[in-house]
């Protein structure tokens, strides 16, 4: 049971932490990100959004975990209605979010995972040797675009390991595998950037060195774009998708820690080893080693479209320019690598899971582990068969990046304004082992709620062409990439309002099924989850009335 589970260690704790926030969004997400919105300039607005909305929700998230656990609450529904007086009893349904993202994620995040792992093998196996570009290129598009048998194997073997590790606890399954993969993570992750950053013009084929890179990511642009809301918007994005925050997993595992344990600097030495392994690793190798190749203007045009693509085709390409040997090697650190930061993440997802069906359902570890399997299987299914259409895209957009935000900007109301900001400070420093400069009540108060809220808005109203000038003089005409134009298909369908062949007209049409039908799915699982917590919470009444 749920209850007696705890942390064997404080380093422990903190490794499972760091792995449940170092993943695939530190080595795949974060250089796209930096490219997209102009490389230097995205930077400065990153920097900002960790230090005034990473930082302080991770201060909120430890303590609420700490704070519930006590009372042997393990899931975000009922660690947020620990917070709260009785008659607001609605906070529980605000978890919700934190069970659904968790649900729906592990989905595909364990499918991607699953790739890291088939590369692993198909490095040591030598498929991409002497192979060209295309070759390379043919193979991941082969293997993605259209998933045999191989890709559904690499899967199911994924998340059966995922199971195995959940079902063995958390001291001797989450945290043991965090204490040999975040070391290793970080060593391999060292030998590529450290390859990554000597790139030379002329030696083993690459036209440019690492400065060319390096330049384009740590020269902060002067003048006017870094106002953009644009690139805040993405920063924000990326940094609570890197952290972990707004998604119910941080509470999780905090819940189980000791009442008189510190959350002070357990938080942000997770958080700063974070930043380090995304910031100072994850910016040293995709984009130097592909720069010094193609060059920015290729790396830019490349990433339009996402970042899974130079991680799967283009580096698996230029290790082979290494030779032999080091293409070996170099491959099997980087999947490798990948791999570790993606199942301590997964990890954590699904501990957010059996964290509510232990609780609540009262299932042994097995069962729910099982469960959680299943659950991330069939939810992840529809993102495996269909890729092709964006069902994937539709996933990631929706559980993957929107809620995030809701949840964090109810949570943070709760913490701050419901159960007080007083009481929540003492939360924070009680047994804490750092001394947290003041000025962080002040911000958790008012700046991240503040903060949280501009993103939110102008993420579901963005102005056409992200034109606020435009809004300051009167003039909202809503973008077709605003949350609530892409609630409507808006692009999609004016698309097919200019469509002129019908063929064409057909191919949008499928898409705009498969975009709707996967809204569906995720609809019903969230309705699912809230009934859940509902019966969850009928079961507790009736308890109580028992004692
Ligand atoms: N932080 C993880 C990453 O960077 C993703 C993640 C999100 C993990 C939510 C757990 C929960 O890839």
């Amino acid at each position: 049971m749920s209850r007696k589970e705890s942390w064997g260690s404080r380093a422990g704790l903190v490794l499972a932490m760091a792995g449940n926030a170092v993943g695939l969004g530190n080595f795949l997400r974060f250089p796209v990100q930096a490219v997209q919105n102009g490389g230097g300039t995205f930077m400065i607005p990153y920097l900002v959004c960790f230090l005034l909305m990473g930082v302080p929700l991770l201060f909120v998230e430890w303590s609420m975990g700490r704070f519930s656990g006590q009372y042997g609450d393990h899931s975000a529904p009922f660690i947020l209605q620990r917070l709260a007086p009785r008659r607001q009893f609605w906070w529980k349904y605000v978890g919700v979010f934190g069970i659904f993202t968790n649900l729906t994620v592990a989905g595909y995040y364990s499918y991607v995972e699953s790739w890291t792992l088939s590369y692993v093998w198909h490095s040591i196996s030598g498929v991409f040797q002497g192979r060209t570009a295309d070759e390379i290129a043919a193979f991941f598009n082969n293997y993605v675009l259209h998933p045999g048998a191989e890709a559904l194997l690499w899967w199911l073997l994924c998340l059966l390991l995922n199971v195995w590790v959940l079902s063995r606890g958390l001291k001797n399954g989450v945290e043991a595998v965090a204490k040999i993969a975040m070391p290793l993570l970080v060593l391999f992750g060292l030998f590529l950037a450290f390859k990554g950053l000597t790139v030379q013009a002329g030696v083993d084929g690459a036209r440019f060195s690492s400065a060319e890179g390096l330049n384009f990511l740590w020269t902060p642009a002067v003048g006017s774009t870094i106002w953009d809301p644009k690139i805040w918007i993405a920063a924000a994005g990326q940094i609570f998708f890197t952290l972990s925050v707004g998604m119910g997993s941080v509470q999780c595992y905090a819940s189980y820690m000791g009442a008189h344990e510190d959350v002070a600097l357990n938080a942000m030495s997770a958080g700063w080893m974070n930043e380090f392994v995304e910031v100072c690793l994850g910016a040293a190798i995709v984009i130097p080693i592909s720069v010094g190749y193609f060059g920015v203007d290729w790396v830019v045009e490349n990433t339009r479209n996402g970042g899974l693509g130079l991680g799967f085709r283009t580096l698996p390409y230029l290790f082979q320019q290494w030779g032999p040997a080091m293409a070996l090697l170099s491959g099997m650190c980087w999947f490798g690598l990948l791999f570790f930061a993606g199942i301590t993440s997964s990890l954590a997802m699904g501990m957010s899971i059996m964290g509510f069906l232990e609780d609540e359902f009262q299932l042994d570890r097995l069962k729910s582990a099982c469960l959680f399997g299943l659950a991330a299987f069939v939810l992840g299914l529809p993102t495996v068969l269909f890729f092709s259409h964006g069902v994937f895209d539709e996933f990631d957009y929706w559980a993957g990046t929107v809620s995030l935000v809701v949840f964090a900007m109810f949570e943070m109301i709760l913490f701050a304004w419901v159960f007080g900001m007083d009481k929540g400070w003492r939360e924070i420093t009680a047994h804490a082992d750092i001394q947290v400069p003041l000025v962080f009540k002040f911000i958790i108060k008012w700046v991240t709620p503040t903060l949280l809220l501009l993103v939110f808005v102008g993420a579901f109203f963005k102005p056409e062409n992200n034109d606020w000038h435009a809004v300051l003089q009167g003039q909202w005409v809503l973008d077709d990439g605003s949350v609530v134009h892409q609630i409507l298909n808006t692009r999609l369908k004016k698309a097919m309002a200019a469509a002129t062949d019908a063929e064409q007209l057909q191919t949008m049409q499928e898409q705009l099924n498969y975009v709707n039908l996967s809204r569906l799915l995720l609809a019903i699982t969230f309705a699912g989850v809230w009934a859940m917590v509902y019966v969850a919470y009928q079961k507790r009444l009736k308890k109580e009335k028992q004692a």
